[in-house]
């Protein structure tokens, strides 16, 4: 996209979406590289009501993370932002150069793929816990301390003064996953955006950890925009699949049925690759190189 097309479709005025919590249409990123710009994200539409369970599935650099994190304010400074319309619970986010800066947007929280690199090393669990519970509300010390002891037996750690004492390295991977998810939550989000929350887990801890997001969400009456390359996790725990292909949507509906429906040779490709009991005799799946009409 040129410059003068991203300054006009941030002009454009669209239809707004008066149910909807997060309105997202015409999203588009671009990287300044020496070879020229890169549209990381070309245009995406993504509308997300209250209480939605939406995945968004896609191979490797498609611009899944930098979609969700344009949402969440977490995008590199020098990432070029438009967008026809943005909008989280009736607040314009373009209005915002948050939209281009590493700042939160209040009522959005974010489960990272690696929380190694995304819990502070050097705080202990209880310090990075509770400060983000001081500051969504006004408690005593010991209020919030219970409070933080209370949201970690929820994500399933259950030795919670051990827990709040040690330091990110001292637990397991799993285990700093639903720290992880303790502490998006526990700041009350509208919104959890979960980016390959279990991707560094087996298959079993992660289906837990998913089930317990769901779960979680559902308490709080959060919508989850789930980010995986797991057809059959996305599948099994959302209501509705977004199918991103180089940048853009290429297909979209219900999970259940996505199979049924799916238009793209992408999506398809994606579908046929699922393991599953008819395909376990092949001796190998397919590749998506494989799939007719896609580009290699
Ligand atoms: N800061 C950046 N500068 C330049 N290119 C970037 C930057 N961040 C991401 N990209 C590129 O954008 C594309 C999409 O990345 P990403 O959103 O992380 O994809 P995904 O999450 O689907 O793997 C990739 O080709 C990646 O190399
Ligand atoms: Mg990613």
């Amino acid at each position: 996209m040129t410059t003068s097309a991203l300054e006009e479709s941030t002009q454009a005025t669209p239809t707004p979406q008066p149910d909807a919590l997060l309105e997202v249409r015409g999203l588009t990123i671009t990287y300044p590289t020496p070879t020229g710009p890169f549209t990381a994200v070309d245009g995406v539409d993504l509308v997300l009501r209250p209480g939605d369970k939406v995945a968004v599935v896609g191979e490797s650099g498609s611009g899944k993370t930098n979609a969700c994190m344009a949402v969440a304010g977490f995008l590199a400074p020098e990432a070029q932002v438009s967008a026809e319309a943005m909008a989280f619970a009736g607040a314009d986010l373009r209005a915002r150069r948050a939209l281009a800066i590493p700042e939160r947007i209040t009522g959005v929280g974010v489960v990272f793929q690696d929380a190694m690199t995304s819990l502070d090393p050097v705080w202990t669990v209880g310090q990075q816990l509770c400060a983000v519970i001081r500051h969504n509300e006004k408690l005593s010390r010991k209020e919030v301390r219970a409070r933080a002891a209370d949201w970690l037996r929820r994500v399933g750690l259950h030795d919670t003064e051990r827990v709040l004492a040690a330091r990110p390295y001292e637990l397991s991977g799993g285990m700093r996953q639903r720290v992880m998810i303790a502490i998006a939550l526990s700041a009350r989000p509208r919104l959890l955006i979960a980016d390959e929350p279990t991707s560094a887990l087996d298959a079993t801890l992660s289906r837990e950890l998913m089930q317990l997001m769901v779960e979680l969400t559902e308490e709080l009456g959060a919508a989850l925009l789930m980010v995986s390359h797991d057809m059959a996790l996305c599948q099994a725990f959302t209501d509705r699949t977004v199918v991103m292909y180089q940048g853009r949507v290429v297909d979209q509906g219900p999970s259940r049925t996505l199979a049924d429906t799916a238009t793209h040779a992408y999506t398809r490709g994606l579908i046929a690759c699922v393991p599953r009991l008819e395909n376990a005799d092949w001796k190998r799946l397919p590749t998506m190189a494989r799939v007719e009409g896609v580009p290699a």
